[in-house]
């Protein structure tokens, strides 16, 4: 059993040590019936392998068996790491090459690829700069998101699904370090808690059961059971037939609910305050990944301030109105009602505009746009005590207070066609007095799509759901 060398550790000093490491072939290059230059791929990285004819280890049959080896193909190899003979260029190594000895084939491609990982990059070189070398063609999105093995592959999607995991551990620790407990709720649901239009129903033993839309029933029942600081990192899933680039049919959400002391801005400032750990943890630690996207997905670095932007949504909406911002019938957006994507976009541009940043607060949204256990502000029943969080002026965060008054919660859920008689063991949680609380929940691959401008949210996840895109 031999130690296995990460190719991440080889550098000038292991020139002349023997090494063994498992990887893939991404490319090969024939250069003469005893010459041949493969090129070794492991996670991030590449490193050039030469795979020489030599009296006595290399026989001229063993370089023209490694010629046919598919790339993409898993292979061990035993070599020495040494100087080559010139900079290597197109690996990330360029210093240092092996000198192969042994290979072996763990798992050769029996199948046709439609792009390899190697295509993909120069496809990518080549979008950035005419002079590229390239044979392939450009890759469409559409190849990628059909053959999402391939695409996840490559150092692009590679680094996005280490940056998506960063979020979630930079939300774990930062909650965890503020006294949060996680939690895991059942997303197995009696009844519907955003809108009843959006939840997939499925059959639960002959009754009908739905499939959580949000955790917001559960959390807000653990605040009602003294829990204090809850959070969950779980799946959502909306039947939202929307099209869209920031809508998926099934989604990450990462939730956290809190008892209150005096002000549901106590919840908006530490989620305002998780959130920028989240934007400072994620260029702190993956900076070579951030870099990997970019290739691909060229941006600015997302810029916040120390202190964020709090704006209420009726000066957001003056904010448009007095930019002479209007509708396709030339209306002008109305305080009372929710934004369009497009507004958003558009406040977005004013916000950078005046405070320089791409990361805001919008606080009292309209009642009429929140569902029916949010709290009212006490001094204008026409707004509530709740919030959206913007990155790059699209919605990344909803939260605010909750209604923890039995009676008033009936009201608001009969105003809004809600049947408590279908959330029983909810309702107890306040007919057996819950303190004043507030939460929010974000959408990962949301944020993330955001945070590195990937201009489509299923790049963002593993193996996307959206109304079209129906699983095998
Ligand atoms: P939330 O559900 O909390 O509001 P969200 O960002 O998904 O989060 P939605 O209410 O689903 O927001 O929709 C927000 C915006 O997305 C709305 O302004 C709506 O106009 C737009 N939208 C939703 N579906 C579509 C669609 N199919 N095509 C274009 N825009 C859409
Ligand atoms: P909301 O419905 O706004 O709020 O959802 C919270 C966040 O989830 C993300 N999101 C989505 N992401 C991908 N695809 C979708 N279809 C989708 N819909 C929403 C967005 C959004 O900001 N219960 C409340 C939260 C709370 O108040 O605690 C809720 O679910 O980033």
């Amino acid at each position: 059993h031999e130690q296995r060398t990460s190719l991440n550790t080889v550098t000038a000093e292991s020139i002349g040590q023997e090494i063994t490491f498992r990887c893939r072939i991404h490319t090969i290059r024939k250069l003469s019936a005893n010459l041949a230059f493969v090129v070794f791929r492991q996670q991030l990285g590449t490193i050039q392998g030469v795979v020489h004819q030599e009296e006595g280890t290399i026989t001229t049959h063993m370089v023209q068996w490694v010629e046919r080896i598919p790339t993409g193909s898993i292979v061990i190899v035993r070599g020495k790491p040494q100087e080559p003979e010139q900079p290597v260029t197109g690996c990330t190594k360029h210093d240092i090459e092996i000198l192969v000895r042994e290979l072996h084939v763990v798992a050769r491609r029996p199948e046709a690829v439609p792009f390899t990982v190697y295509e993909d990059e120069v496809s990518r070189m080549k979008e950035l700069d005419e002079d590229a070398p390239t044979k392939a063609s450009k890759i469409t999105d559409r190849a990628r998101l059909n053959h999402r093995i391939l695409d996840l592959r490559t150092t692009t999607s590679r680094a996005i699904f280490r940056i998506n995991s960063g979020v979630c551990n930079l939300f774990r620790s930062y909650l965890d370090s503020q006294g949060f407990i996680e939690i895991h709720t059942p997303k197995l649901q009696g009844g519907a808690t955003e809108s009843g239009s959006s939840v997939f129903q499925l059959d639960y033993f002959g009754r009908p059961a739905f499939l959580a839309q949000s955790p917001q029933l559960a959390k807000q029942m653990c605040i009602a059971a003294d829990f204090e600081r809850v959070y969950e990192i779980g799946p959502i899933f909306r039947a939202e037939n929307s099209n869209t680039h920031r809508h998926l049919t099934e989604y990450t959400g990462l939730d956290f609910e809190m008892a209150i002391e005096e002000h549901y801005h106590e919840a908006l400032e530490m989620i305002d305050r998780t959130l920028k750990h989240i934007f400072k943890g994620i260029y702190e630690r993956f900076g070579p990944e951030l870099e990997f996207v970019k290739r691909h997905f060229p941006h600015e670095d997302l810029v916040w301030l120390e202190e964020t932007p709090r704006i209420p949504f009726k000066e957001g909406v003056q904010m448009l109105i007095d930019s002479g911002w209007t509708d396709e019938h030339g209306d002008p957006p109305s305080p009372d009602e929710d934004l369009h994507t497009r507004d958003e976009i558009r406040l977005g541009e004013l916000v950078k505009e005046k405070y320089h940043t791409d990361y805001y607060i919008l606080d009292k949204f309209p009642a009429s746009a929140r569902p029916f256990y949010t709290m009212l502000d006490p001094e204008d029943p026409k707004v509530t005590n709740s919030f959206d969080l913007f990155l790059r002026g699209q919605e990344i965060l909803t939260g605010g207070q909750r209604i923890h008054d039995a009676h008033l919660l009936e009201e608001r859920m009969k105003a809004q066609g809600v049947d408590p008689s279908s959330m029983e063991d909810y309702m107890d949680g306040f007919r057996y007095a819950a303190p004043p609380h507030a939460g929010a929940g974000i959408g990962l691959e949301r944020i993330v799509m955001l945070m590195l401008s990937l201009g489509n949210i299923r790049f963002a996840s593993l193996f996307h759901r959206d109304p079209k895109s129906f699983p095998p």
